[in-house]
């Protein structure tokens, strides 16, 4: 990585608020007053985090991120490989909490409670804020036991009734109930990638979450599953929240209302997708979407 003097980094820190001075995009910068350029607030936030800090040991992946999550928003996270996007993400519903080395400093609130204080149980607020991974990863049981599960477990169904009424209605807001209706007792993992992915946001819905946090949801699935999937997210945010990483910006454009772009685990900028796409005003964040980054 290329460095660069000092009077250079006083004019990026100075830039990153107001009037981004154009650098080299390998510059090595002092973050220690980098500041997030954009609206990191919002009037009616579902999730708040307040200077948060995420270190692997040494590394220290995420640095200072304050940002609110609206209603009913999808929020996208982009940037360059590395730059802490499934970090972040993960303190959202205290996954990071599984990685040994892991620690996370700073407040993150849902609906003004703090996720991380003594008092909160893990298992339920990782039903309220549910991830969905990468690559679709049912359990190795039928199709209706893999939507069943969860509920069972979290007991969210009182009879038999109760339980398959949350698997259809879960299936039919994953949109995939027409397409397993007649097989709900075969192996999730018989379905295809696009389907299975879809069995795992079923899966998600049906332990009732507010927030659903997706890591790159369409990265192992073709253009039509991915095509249904965006198609879905923007059904879903009239009941949840969302927040999206994803590698695609041609995604984040279709899917988001709001985008945030980190850079070496920097929150550098957040705004309106639009005008991120348009109009970004970080240097790093207009080398990136144009292409020049990343
Ligand atoms: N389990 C882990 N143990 C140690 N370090 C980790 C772990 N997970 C991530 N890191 C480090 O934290 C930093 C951010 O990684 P992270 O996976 O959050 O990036 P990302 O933006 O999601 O990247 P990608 O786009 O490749 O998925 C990297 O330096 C990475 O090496
Ligand atoms: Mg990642």
């Amino acid at each position: 990585m290329e460095t660069i003097d000092e009077s250079e980094v006083s004019e990026i820190n100075d830039a990153g608020v107001t009037d981004p001075v154009k650098v080299g995009h390998t510059a090595m910068v002092d973050r220690d007053n980098r500041t997030t350029i954009g609206e990191i607030l919002v009037d009616n936030p579902r999730m708040s985090c307040r200077d948060v800090n995420v270190y692997y040991g040494d590394n220290h992946a995420i640095h200072d991120v304050s940002l609110d999550i609206g209603r009913n928003e999808v929020i996208a996270m982009i940037g360059p490989s590395g730059c802490g996007k499934s970090t972040f993400l993960r303190c959202l519903n205290r996954m990071n909490d599984t990685i040994d080395i892991c620690k996370v400093t700073g407040t993150i609130t849902l609906d003004d409670e703090d996720i991380n204080s003594k008092k909160i149980d893990v298992v339920p607020l990782r039903a309220q804020v549910s991830m969905v991974f990468q690559k679709p990863n049912p359990f190795p049981k039928s199709i209706y036991e893999n939507v069943a599960f969860g509920p069972r477990i979290h007991g969210l169904a009182n009879n038999k009734t109760e339980l398959d009424e949350i698997v259809v209605t879960s299936l039919k807001k994953a949109g995939l109930w027409d397409e397993v209706k007649d097989r709900m007792d075969q192996p999730g993992t018989g379905l295809s990638g696009g389907q299975q992915q879809r069995l795992c946001i079923a899966r998600t819905i049906a332990v009732g979450p507010e927030v659903i946090l997706m890591d790159e949801p369409c990265s192992a699935l073709d253009p039509i599953a991915t095509a249904k999937i965006e198609d879905l997210i923007d059904e879903l945010r009239q009941q949840y929240t969302i927040c999206i990483v994803t590698h695609s910006m041609q995604q984040a454009a279709r899917v988001s209302q709001r985008t945030a772009y980190f850079h070496l685990g920097d929150l550098i900028e957040v705004g309106d997708t639009n005008t991120i796409f348009t109009n970004p005003r970080h240097k790093l964040t207009e080398d990136y979407i144009t292409g020049r980054f990343g």
